[in-house]
């Protein structure tokens, strides 16, 4: 008898110790925290980026039934302000963080304090150098190619420069001349789109001269003032403005308008909401344009997948097991409804 009073009192110990190591996983599993830090908070691109990342959070909410919390910080253009809200993220018991680190080459600091923490990072749009992803198996990164973005690029004028030549060689007299306007010079990006774009005119025989470049860190402002300027000095010679992306094209844009303007070729890169904009309305001959949604939903799904200890779903493969390719696509004002 009392043996079976102590069977009975060990079963029920069982029984509560299992509840409630049931109730612990559950838990676990209830809430994922996700530390996010923007390069600079001001950027369009990123910024739409933000946005749609707020949205699949609240997705994966509601789809999986587990609460997600973003805590989304701006570096302000400065890594040690990001090296410091790294740090917080992890005191605050981040399960993962996803950084657009402000200076690539430099992501080291980032990397050993998640190491050490055991806290995996979802990298975006700045791609880290390959010796820092290489450290350890809980880097991913996720971005666009900047080869395939360029050459999209370049291959919209050549298949117009063929369709409608006139279209692109405004005057007529056998040659485009055109005007580059380029990003940071230290992003990845930059360099391989501005190299990719020309190359691709020039294997699409569509006879280029280049008038100038210059660089304009992806801004607006700064790539409004250099057309102000080329315009001034080479008045009535630029035909096409390539620009590395779609805000320094409306950059240019904003300065054609003062001029009053409306017959120079504009191409971007992002398919940003006002480069929608002003591509809809014929201001922006064309874009390239990567598929917003599936960055997104790549990002929360690699975060999520990182923090509850699952594999990224099959339908988003990643090359070495670390880096995602976002598929882009071209997008083109038709010529036709141009003036
Ligand atoms: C590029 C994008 C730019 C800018 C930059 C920031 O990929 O085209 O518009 O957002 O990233 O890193």
């Amino acid at each position: 008898m009392r043996k079976m009073k102590l069977l009975t009192v060990i079963l029920a110990v069982c029984m509560m110790l299992t509840s409630c190591q049931g109730v612990q996983q559950e838990d676990e599993k209830a809430s994922i925290r996700i530390g996010i830090s923007l390069y600079r908070g001001d950027d369009t691109f990123i910024n739409n980026i933000r946005g749609i990342l707020e949205e699949k959070a609240k997705e994966y909410e509601r789809e999986n039934d587990i609460k997600v919390t973003l805590d989304i910080q701006d570096a302000k253009g400065s890594q040690n302000i990001q090296n410091d809200q790294v740090e917080r993220f992890i005191s605050l018991g981040c399960d993962v963080l996803c950084i657009n680190p402000v200076d690539r080459m430099d992501a080291s600091v980032i990397i050993d304090r998640a190491m050490t923490a055991h806290v995996p990072v979802v990298f975006f749009n700045r791609q880290p150098v390959e010796e820092d992803m290489n450290r350890w198996d809980k880097l991913y990164y996720v971005g666009v190619d900047a080869k395939e973005t360029a050459v999209l690029q370049g291959k919209m004028v050549v298949d117009l420069y063929r369709k409608q030549p006139e279209a692109v060689d405004l005057n007529g007299d056998g040659v485009v001349s055109y005007v580059m306007l380029e990003g940071e010079t230290s992003h990845q990006d930059s360099l391989i789109r501005t190299e990719w774009s020309v190359q691709t005119l020039k294997d699409g025989r569509v006879p280029i001269e280049k008038i100038t470049g210059g660089i304009a860190n992806w801004e607006r402002s700064q790539a409004s003032a250099l057309m102000e300027q080329w315009l001034t000095e080479y008045p009535d010679t630029i035909e096409l403005v390539i620009s590395n992306n779609d805000d320094m094209a409306l950059g240019a844009i904003d300065a054609l308008e003062r001029e009053g303007i409306s017959r120079i070729n504009v191409i971007g890169i992002d398919g940003t909401t006002p480069g929608l904009e002003a591509l809809e309305n014929g201001k922006l001959l064309g874009t390239v344009s990567a598929n917003k949604e599936r960055y997104g939903s790549v990002i929360m799904e690699l975060a999520a997948g990182c923090a509850l200890g699952e594999e990224l779903p099959e339908e988003y493969p990643l090359e070495d097991g670390t880096y995602y390719w976002t598929p882009q696509e071209i997008l083109i004002h038709k010529i036709e409804e141009n003036p």
